[in-house]
């Protein structure tokens, strides 16, 4: 067993290249980040060389190497939340968070992230915190989202 204990979500996956995108999607979900220990485990779970790992990991967006913040922020980007004024959003959370787009807070508890379309275009504009969708979303109630006042 490596040292970051992987051993379980392996044994959820069937070991082969389409389980690849699901194993690592479980790892970001636990550490918030893909340690790179683990990686290695994973082409061996799954029979595939090294390379495709890091090919896979780094192409997704949703995979980071740098641990992120214990409130990921997403804000969609795409073209029917770009023209409900997700742009507003943006710069709203950048002054509320005090980071641009791609940061972590340095203290470690938010992460910013702006994301091609999430496929909820109906409740644009389209705000994520972790793992929940906040559509329809109005710049001005993103502090309260945040936990950060009012
Ligand atoms: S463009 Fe934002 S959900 Fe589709």
């Amino acid at each position: 067993m490596g040292a970051f204990g992987i051993d379980d979500i392996l044994a959820r996956h069937v070991g082969q290249e389409q389980s690849l995108i699901e194993i690592l999607h479980d790892i970001q979900l636990r550490f918030r980040h893909l340690p790179q220990e683990t990686l290695a485990e994973v082409a061996g779970h799954c029979g595939v060389p090294l390379s495709r790992v890091y090919s896979v990991a780094t192409f997704y967006t949703a995979f980071s190497f740098t641990k992120k913040g214990d409130t990921v922020c997403r804000i969609c980007m795409g073209t029917a939340c770009h023209v409900k004024g997700a742009q507003l959003i943006r710069e709203e959370a950048e002054k509320v968070l005090g980071i641009g787009a791609g940061r972590t807070t340095s203290d470690g508890k938010y992460s910013l992230e702006v994301v091609n379309c999430v496929g909820a275009c109906a409740m644009a504009p389209v705000v994520i915190v972790n793992e929940a969708y906040h559509g329809k979303f109005k710049p001005v109630e993103l502090k309260k989202l945040l936990g950060r006042g009012e």
